[in-house]
């Protein structure tokens, strides 16, 4: 992470901020800039009232180019190739385990037992109306299978409730909280650890859905070419990144050991707060970290991009490769970017056969990598770049008929963290919801009829640009 904020620094793209408030300011300051399209990665040094030296950097992977190259692609190349190129990075990957290193940056200051302070370190306050501080937002949650073994990293966040206690929130279904309920079916606590400033690409693994058994860790190594370098945390005994910036070690405690202590509400992704329920605590056993460490911010915010990391370019990967079995014409996938990271999809095809368009967006809709709290399943042709929204709003002006063309699908997979869930179908438990497919694909029995666009074939353009190009650069 620290080589990709000093690149950021020579590419002036960089600002650094000494004296903002951990209430609020640093969050204000951090959603204000990342809502401007390639806004500036901020490090805040010297927070209100701590020391120099305990920083925090935001707004790493919110412009376009910075996502790209944090997941090591391109970061000029066109959308739908950084797509193209992040599919045979993952079809072609072979996992890489960890190394264990007996010594690393991690573990220049090391301090356990009742030394231990959260409190010492700036958590921010990010959003107005969230209950408390989060130390963990753009963090890693380490834990391990008692049973098999495996390492699990999951990005989940983390809130301080004193300079000993933690709670973290798990969705159902979440990894971590699987392996958690496994040492809480026998009576123990979970040892845990979260890791707050990682390389980007190991941070990457640990919120995408790798499947269950395969560590985030071998994933990662995979992805870089090379094992990521682990050390041993002095209370847990789990593997730590040797070059993270801060880990906190502990004990997530069976229910009941102590009383759940309030978690939330937390501005979330979906652009809406969502109250959550009273969490069991984790008790923290020990902190680590390097000299001047540099926490990872990443608060759900309203961005043009992906808050996070790149995830419209992964997502978009993955529902490539699952419509590519079924549908060679599949030309495009993009996830539209800002807003919630997964409300809507854009599809391009060359449709070969009469129904072709339907069966790919009921594919989309019912896939497990695709399907989950998705509204908008849009389908255009192959000539339309679905990663350029004006493409798309021509194709939906000029190809779409409402009345044939959008179908609706109900009771698809939903959430409770659906803000327009009513308070009916909450309170029934129902958190099921409705996705329009809208067809903006020109009608397949008449195609050959469509009146021709205006826009000049490919060759010619390109042969006049060629004899002409000269002339403009
Ligand atoms: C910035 C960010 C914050 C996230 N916060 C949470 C969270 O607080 N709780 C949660 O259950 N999932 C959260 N997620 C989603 C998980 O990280 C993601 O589903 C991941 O694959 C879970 O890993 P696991 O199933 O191996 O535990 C977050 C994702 C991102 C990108």
């Amino acid at each position: 992470m620290r080589a990709f904020i000093e690149r950021a620094r020579a590419d002036g793209d960089l600002v650094e901020l000494e004296g903002a408030d951990w209430n609020l300011e640093i969050g204000v300051l951090t959603e204000w800039q990342a809502s401007l399209t390639d806004g500036p990665v901020l490090l805040f040094d010297r927070v209100k009232g701590y020391a120099a030296g305990y920083r925090i950097a935001t707004n790493l992977y919110t412009s376009h180019r910075r996502a790209a190259l944090a997941l090591a692609l391109p970061g000029e190349a066109p959308r739908l190739e950084q797509v193209r190129l992040w599919r045979e990075r993952e079809r072609n990957l072979q996992l890489i385990p960890p190394r264990e290193v007996t010594t690393g940056p991690l573990l220049e200051h090391v301090t356990t037992g009742d030394k231990v302070d959260l409190l010492a370190l700036p958590v921010p306050q990010w959003h107005e109306h969230d209950g408390g501080r989060y130390l963990g937002t753009g963090c890693m949650v380490v834990t391990r299978d008692p049973d098999d073994g495996w390492v699990n990293l999951g990005t989940e966040r983390g809130q301080v409730h004193d300079g000993q206690t933690l709670t973290i929130y798990l969705s159902p279904g979440r990894h971590t909280a699987m392996i958690r309920q496994k040492y809480w079916e026998r009576g123990e606590a979970c040892p845990v650890a979260i890791i707050c400033g990682q390389e980007p690409l190991l941070w990457a693994a640990s919120n995408f859905p790798i499947p269950w058994g395969v560590s985030e860790y071998d994933y990662a190594g995979g992805l870089r070419g090379a094992p990521v370098d682990v050390v041993k945390g002095p209370t847990t005994g789990l593997p730590l990144p040797a070059t993270a910036e801060l880990a906190v070690e502990g004990l997530m405690l069976p229910p009941g050991t102590k009383p759940d202590l309030p978690e939330g509400p937390f501005g979330e992704w979906t652009g809406y707060y969502h109250p959550s329920k009273p969490q069991p605590p984790v008790k923290v056993t020990s902190i680590l970290h390097r000299d001047k460490p540099i926490l990872q911010g990443t608060p759900p915010l309203l961005t043009p991009l992906d808050y996070a990391l790149g995830r419209h370019i992964r997502r978009s990967a993955v529902t490539w490769d699952i419509l590519d079995r079924d549908f060679p014409g599949v030309r495009g996938v993009w996830f539209m970017e800002g807003g919630t990271p997964y409300g809507g999809v854009i599809v391009a095809i060359e449709q070969k056969w009469a129904g072709e368009a339907m069966q790919v967006a009921l594919k989309v809709a019912s896939s497990y990598s695709t399907a989950y709290l998705l509204r908008w399943i849009i389908v255009v042709d192959e000539d339309i770049d679905p990663t350029d929204w004006h493409q798309v709003s021509w194709a939906l002006n000029t190809r779409c008929e409402p009345a044939d063309s959008i179908q609706i699908v109900n009771q698809l997979w939903g959430s409770p963290i659906d803000p327009r869930l009513s308070p009916e179908k909450r309170a029934a438990g129902d958190y099921t919801h409705s996705t329009a497919i809208v067809l903006a694909c020109k009608p397949y029995h008449w195609k050959a009829q469509f009146p021709r666009t205006i826009c000049t074939s490919p060759a010619l353009l390109e042969s006049i640009k060629n004899k002409w190009r000269s002339h403009f650069e």
